[in-house]
């Protein structure tokens, strides 16, 4: 049984239609990586699947119930995360602070998980008595996804998780995407930086026009040179 499933999924905003049949399927224990051109419609992909915007056909499971339109509470009480590109975190709030909101399901487990996200993201232990508006924008990803893993997802959704940061700290997010995949986490993902994101790709989704183009395994889109040619820059 899959963990997540996109059905031939439309949906929009406003009567205008951005997704005209998306399909998607990763399981448990996999990173799927959601590529394609701006407007393509991969964070409205994102935000259907978390409730954010109605669903007018198609549908989502999340191992194998149906899940399609549920709202963005009712989906992280069931597993799901979301982590969307901006405004992810509470500036003013210090990084412990803002991993505690995040565990706003079950406040006792607070300490065991926080103790976890440290291990996860080694520099937040050190800053952790610090505003989150200060730390380093790579710094702030690891709050935001380190928040949203505070209820124990078993699905994360990140969308652009390295945007705007140095190949430094890009390195740094995927090496704990995988982290956090390893730990048990299925991850789907929204990224520009598409050649190293599909490297740690189990599956690639390439979207344009709010369909999909190509899907396949990250390997495999990264060899197809059809893909490279129109989505990876040659
Ligand atoms: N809240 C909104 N209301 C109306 N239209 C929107 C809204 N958000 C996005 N759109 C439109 O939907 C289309 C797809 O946008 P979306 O943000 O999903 O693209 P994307 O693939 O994530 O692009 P990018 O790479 O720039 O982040 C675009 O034409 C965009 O203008
Ligand atoms: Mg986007």
């Amino acid at each position: 049984m899959p963990l997540l499933e996109a059905i031939d999924v439309h949906g929009g905003y406003g009567g205008m239609n951005i997704l005209n049949g998306v399909n998607m399927t990763i399981e448990a224990d996999e990173v799927g990586v959601i590529v394609g051109p701006n407007g393509a419609g991969k964070s409205t992909m994102l935000k259907a699947i978390f409730g954010l915007l109605t669903i007018t056909q198609g549908e989502i499971r999340l191992r194998g119930e149906a899940i399609t339109n549920l709202s963005p509470h009712k989906l992280v009480e069931m597993g799901m995360g979301f982590v969307p590109q901006e405004n992810n975190i509470f500036p003013s709030l210090s990084v412990e602070e803002n991993l505690e909101m995040g565990a706003f399901l079950k406040p006792g487990t607070a300490s065991r998980l926080k103790a976890q996200i440290y291990e996860f993201f080694p520099p937040l232990l050190e800053k952790r008595r610090q505003p989150a508006g200060e730390l380093s924008g790579g710094q702030r990803q690891m709050v935001a996804m380190g928040r949203a893993l505070m209820n124990e997802p078993s699905v994360l959704l990140l969308d652009e998780p390295t945007a705007g940061l140095s190949p430094l700290y890009m390195n740094e997010i995927f090496e704990r995407v995988k982290t956090i995949n390893a730990a048990g986490v299925g991850v789907l993902m929204v990224e520009q930086n598409a050649k190293q994101a599909l490297r740690i790709a189990h599956k690639g989704f390439v979207l344009a026009a709010g369909q999909n183009r190509f899907t396949d395994t990250g390997a495999a889109l990264l060899d197809d040179p059809q893909v490279a040619k129109s989505f990876l820059g040659g």
